[in-house]
């Protein structure tokens, strides 16, 4: 299998707070590779640390064989790299298409079919196209992100936290969308979820993210079955922070 993109022992700091102590992982081409992780945990400085909005301290980033540690943010979404930002992040005066438009800013050649493929997959967007995006529900900003991030045609996307404020329902209908990208049009995603019951059902390959640290990886298969994954990430959402919880304190003990 062809290494996409692999992390070695990445450190970022806010000022003097270390939010990555030491991360490593990978992804192969062709793969949903998921990123567990309570609130807090460091997945959003993550994303931001590869997409190059956040320089590490230490470390290196290889993206399709080519150190991208340093580089910046559009030397890299150049390279291939789309990055859906947790909370959306669209353009709210600019209609659908526009900023489906925007997405390709940093290619050439006809967009005409990558803009009737998105539409393919988010029919609600075509339906819209002339709106503004400000108008759209939440679940609606989240596929036009992720269909803005298409529109590069990316090597690799990152999506944070894609179930954010969203209904179990929509949460559902998002990810069945993005297994279908994955399997039919071959895009290789790297997936920050705090939602673990849907990203272990949409992934193929995990890690778990705490307190800035990788404390587990396996397939999602064998996460599922871990009995800490059960406890922490899988039980009822009260239970699961409630357990969250205790595991914080427990690390805290040591
Ligand atoms: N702008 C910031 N300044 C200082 N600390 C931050 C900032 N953003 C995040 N942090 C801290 O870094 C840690 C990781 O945050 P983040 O990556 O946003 O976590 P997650 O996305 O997993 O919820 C947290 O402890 C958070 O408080
Ligand atoms: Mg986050």
């Amino acid at each position: 299998m062809t290494k996409v993109m692999e992390i070695r022992n990445v450190e970022t700091f806010y000022g003097a707070i270390m939010a990555l102590r030491g991360v490593s992982l990978e992804v192969n081409e062709g793969e949903i590779v998921t990123i567990l992780g309570a609130n807090g945990a460091g997945k959003t400085t993550l994303m931001k640390t590869i997409s190059g909005l956040m320089d590490p301290e230490k470390g290196q980033i290889e993206f399709n064989g080519e150190r991208i540690d340093g580089k910046q943010p559009d030397q890299i979404v150049r390279m291939g790299l789309a990055h859906v930002p947790e909370g959306r992040e669209v353009f709210p005066y600019l209609t659908i298409e526009e900023n489906l438009k925007m997405g390709a800013y940093c290619r050439s050649g006809n967009i005409r079919d990558d803009i009737d493929l998105v539409y393919e997959y988010f029919p609600i967007l075509k339906e819209r196209r002339s709106q503004s995006a400000g108008f759209l529900s939440g679940g609606q900003q989240q596929m036009l992100a992720i269909g803005r991030g298409l529109m590069a045609r990316p090597k690799l996307m990152l999506l944070d936290e894609p179930s954010l404020g969203l209904s179990p329902l929509l949460t559902q209908e998002i990810f069945a969308i993005i297994k279908r990208l994955n399997a039919e049009q071959k895009v290789t995603m790297l997936l920050v979820e705090q939602n673990a019951n849907v990203a272990l059902h949409t992934a193929h390959t995990g890690y778990v993210l705490e307190m800035g640290r990788i404390v587990m990886a396996g397939s999602c298969e064998e996460l599922r079955k871990s009995d800490d994954i059960q406890e922490f990430y899988l039980g009822r959402q009260e239970e699961t922070q409630r357990g969250q919880k205790r595991w914080k304190r427990r690390k805290t003990w040591r």
